[in-house]
């Protein structure tokens, strides 16, 4: 009998264990061929859609929505005030999820630190009125579900989360990233209207940097048999061993019935086209009444497709619970086969190649929606952070959303998944433990982050012991992974830093590297976190009064650097595996080194809409085989004529030589991992740049532009879903009469929006735009920031054209049209 960590029975999903061993099964047939494989009672229907909203005052039991009046908790069903199913919330708005209120309140200026670290939006305790959130969906159930088992499952609310159904008081959840769930079986009306009630206090905060408010991630109705997997149920462990794979498979099954049932666990492993490649049966088992097991099996697929960042292929297991001749469940769980070593001398491996870990940290706010991003969001972000060169991403600091490594899994990113606070009592710990048993199945994950800059206990024997606590909870649920901790902390090795396998370090500067390297030769060592360099895309000196630093590679706080300092030490070194860039996008919040009016952080190598700035040519220079050649500043000097202005080239050319109005003003060799630098004194025209890279020739320019003439669309699809979901991310830019984007254009652009779609938000990567990034329907607007802004467009479920188009005074309309092809959305719960 395995035992099992005790924060499981803090939150009751204790786990017993059996063991029955797997026989083998035909391969080689498709599902298709074997149609037996789907029918099972299962239904995960997404519960996005059609909640009720309003915005609760925390001062008055009236505003409150009718919390703590009475004694709600003192019987069951006695709910009171919006938490009652008869509740009227016909005057509260309707919306769909993910949701984030504080994305849409008003910009405050008060002198609090965590008001200005969160983004300067009234969340918090100094703000009643907009901290409480009460979220209500009424549903129907049919009356042919009795009989199955219904469950609830949160993916992140923030935070503190109360959630009563039908009036009976469910569960509460603090943590503002965890994902969470409860079996609501005993509380359904079958056949009748059912009443879902979530109370969402975001009163405190978890983090030092904008965390949204609200139902910020997907919420989904569980359908199943009462014979069944139970959440987190299935453990995929593939082990690559010579040119096939083990795949170590745990299935756990429960059986919610009093009576005691015979069934089989099987584990079919299906390919990218469908193709069985392993079945595996487990002998019969019987299940007593109320028992729950764990079936261990071990499959093996031959000549496996591997997952890599190139190549990131994936697998899926259908795990199927048989008794009595049918699948009572039947889950999937998609895969990927991967080796993954840290060498304490020479890095990271990923199926036995070295892979330099070129990362980011990424706090999970996008321009327009706040912390609320849809799915494709997500990918929208991952495919700017690959096409930059990134290999790997750091869920900086908490639990991310789950579709997030999906994104990851599909298109080849590394991950470094990070818990939020660190402690070992049963409340945080089971917090990290609900982290590992939700994501260990994603082979883009390689290493789990105990936590991050615990200042207070990292180099003390409590920190140690946390630390101790939480890396046996994570060998027991995932032995095949290593686990770090992201220390600002030097040289120091005891407390946490001498607990962990990989050894993180924020900031090289704090610290001398190689001299850790030398007293602890055996512990492989990263970088968690590096450079925090400070640039605001598109300006070229720094501005307090504004909130703007330049965007040329000079700024960075006392711990951090610029890129050129930090990337070239860790270059040269290959005992350490690489480092994490803070950050990969700007984020509200955490505005330094100045403050209001800025409420954006300055760190990301792109701003928060995803357009690059300068260093991004910088990275994508050193960390791509791609050819770069990128000049700075844009050549836009009215009134600067004859002055010198500084050009920088961020390129990978062997040399480059620079031309002003067909002048040249000089060839320069590059040094790797540098830039090249030029003094002009400025003249409106062309300046271009001719780079030699592998004896080809590369040719790049900036121009000076024309006034504003026209605006341009950039949709990122032309092409999206009719399901309700997908996205098309729309770049605008300001262009003058011949199409180049004028880089100093701060015009304001009105969208308009025709067809079944919706604008779900706006933004520019302004640092100090206080503009709402979401606007009342019919009035949507933003303006440019140094030439550019984009606007999120979501498809509704008609198939059919979209046209959008985008008016500014004086200048041309632009308009676009995108197509939404008829496509099945996600199932999900009606009215
Ligand atoms: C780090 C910290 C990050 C962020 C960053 C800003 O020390 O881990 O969360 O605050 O500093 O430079």
């Amino acid at each position: 009998m395995r035992r099992w960590p005790a924060v499981w029975m803090a939150f009751s999903l204790v786990w017993m264990s059996g063991n029955a061993a797997g026989a083998p099964a035909r391969t080689g047939r498709t599902e298709a061929e074997v149609g037996t494989w789907a029918s099972s009672a299962r239904e995960k229907l997404l519960l996005d859609f059609g909640w009720s909203f309003h915005l609760g005052d925390v001062c008055s039991i009236e505003g409150d929505q009718g919390y703590g009046a009475g004694e709600a908790f003192a019987k069951a069903g006695d709910a009171t005030g919006a938490a009652r199913p008869d509740f009227d919330d016909s005057s509260w708005r309707r919306l769909d999820l993910p949701h984030d209120w504080a994305v849409e309140l008003e910009f405050v200026d008060v002198p609090n630190e965590s008001v200005k670290d969160h983004g300067y939006k009234p969340v918090g305790r100094a703000f009643p009125k907009s901290s409480i959130g009460w979220y209500r969906r009424a549903f129907t159930v049919p009356k042919a579900d009795e009989g199955l088992r219904l469950a609830l499952e949160f993916e992140g609310v923030f935070r503190d989360a109360m959630v009563w159904f039908n009036g009976h008081y469910i569960g509460r959840n603090l943590s503002g990233y965890s994902g969470f769930g409860y079996d609501i079986t005993d509380y359904v009306a079958f056949g009748r209207k059912n009443v879902l009630a979530v109370r969402v206090d975001a009163s405190q905060y978890e983090g030092w940097f904008y965390e949204g408010a609200g139902i910020y991630r997907h919420v989904w109705l569980i359908k199943h048999a009462p014979l069944h997997i139970p959440p987190y149920g299935v453990f995929v462990a593939p082990q690559l061993e010579g040119a096939s794979a083990r795949i170590d498979i745990e299935t756990r099954v429960r059986n919610e019935q009093d009576a005691d049932v015979h069934c089989t666990v099987r584990s079919i492993v299906l390919d990218e086209r469908g193709r069985t490649v392993a079945d595996v049966a487990s002998e019969p088992l019987s299940l007593g009444g109320r028992g729950e097991t764990t079936v261990r099996q071990q499959a093996k697929v031959q000549e496996p497709l591997l997952w890599s960042l190139e190549t990131p292929h994936l697998y899926k297991l259908v795990s199927l619970v048989e008794s009595g001749g049918s699948a009572a469940d039947r889950l999937e769980t998609t895969f990927g086969i991967r080796s993954v070593r840290f060498d304490k001398d020479s890095g990271f491996f990923l199926n036995g190649k070295r892979v330099e870990i070129q990362g980011v940290c990424c706090h999970q706010d996008h321009a327009g929606v706040g912390s609320a991003l849809p799915d494709r969001l997500q990918e929208y972000r991952i495919e700017r952070l690959k096409e930059m060169g990134v290999t790997a991403y750091r869920t900086s600091h908490n639990p991310p959303t789950p579709e997030l490594l999906d994104a990851c899994d599909r298109l080849g990113m590394l991950v470094m998944d990070e818990n939020r606070l660190m402690g070992g009592a049963p409340e945080l710990a089971g917090q990290f433990a609900r982290l590992v048993l939700r994501d260990r199945n994603h082979p883009s994950v390689i290493i789990w982050s105990l936590g991050n800059e615990e200042d207070t206990i990292q180099g003390t024997p409590v920190g140690e012991r946390i630390a101790g606590s939480l890396k046996r909870i994570q060998r027991e649920l995932d032995p095949t992974r290593l686990c770090t901790y992201a220390g600002n902390n030097g040289n120091e090795y005891r407390g946490i830093n001498s607990v962990v396998d990989v050894r993180g370090i924020n900031y090289i500067i704090l610290g001398d590297p190689d001299a850790y390297h030398r007293d602890h030769p055996d512990q492989p060592v990263w970088g968690s976190e590096e450079a925090s360099t400070l640039s605001t895309r598109g300006i070229y000196a720094n501005d307090k009064d504004k909130g703007y630093m330049s965007d040329y590679d000079l700024n960075a706080p006392r711990w951090g650097a610029t890129a050129e300092k930090w990337w070239p030490f860790y270059a040269v070194r290959p005992w350490l595996a690489g480092a994490f860039v803070w950050t990969g996008f700007d984020y509200r919040g955490e505005p330094t080194p100045y403050r209001w009016p800025c409420i954006n952080s300055h760190f990301g190598i792109m701003d928060t809409c995803g357009f690059p700035k300068n260093n991004y040519y910088y990275y994508q220079s050193w960390w791509t085989g791609k050819d770069v050649l990128h000049l700075a500043p844009h050549w836009n000097w009215k009134g600067k004529e004859g002055q010198p202005i500084d050009v920088w080239c961020q390129s990978n050319c062997d040399t480059v030589e620079l031309f002003l109005n067909g002048r040249s003003l000089g060839r320069k060799t590059m040094t790797p991992n540098s830039h090249l630098e030029w003094k002009v004194p400025y003249a409106p025209g062309v300046l271009e740049a001719r780079g030699q890279r592998k004896g080809r020739t590369i040719v790049t320019r900036v121009e000076t532009t024309g006034e504003p003439a026209a605006v341009r669309f950039e949709p990122d699809r032309a092409v999206i879903r009719a399901d309700g979901e997908d996205l098309s991310v729309v770049n605008v830019s300001i262009v003058d009469a011949k199409g180049r984007t004028v880089p100093v254009a701060d015009n304001l652009v009105r969208f308009e929006v025709s067809g079944d779609a919706r604008i779900i938000g706006v933004g520019n990567g302004n640092p100090s735009s206080h503009e709402p990034d979401k606007c009342p329907a019919g009035s949507w607007q933003r303006r440019a920031f140094n030439g550019l802004c984009q606007v999120i467009l979501q498809a509704g479920r008609v198939a059919g054209t979209i046209e959008i188009s985008a008016a500014s005074d004086g200048l041309k309309t632009a308009a676009a049209a995108i197509r939404s092809e008829k496509s099945q959305p996600r199932p999900f719960v009606g009215d």
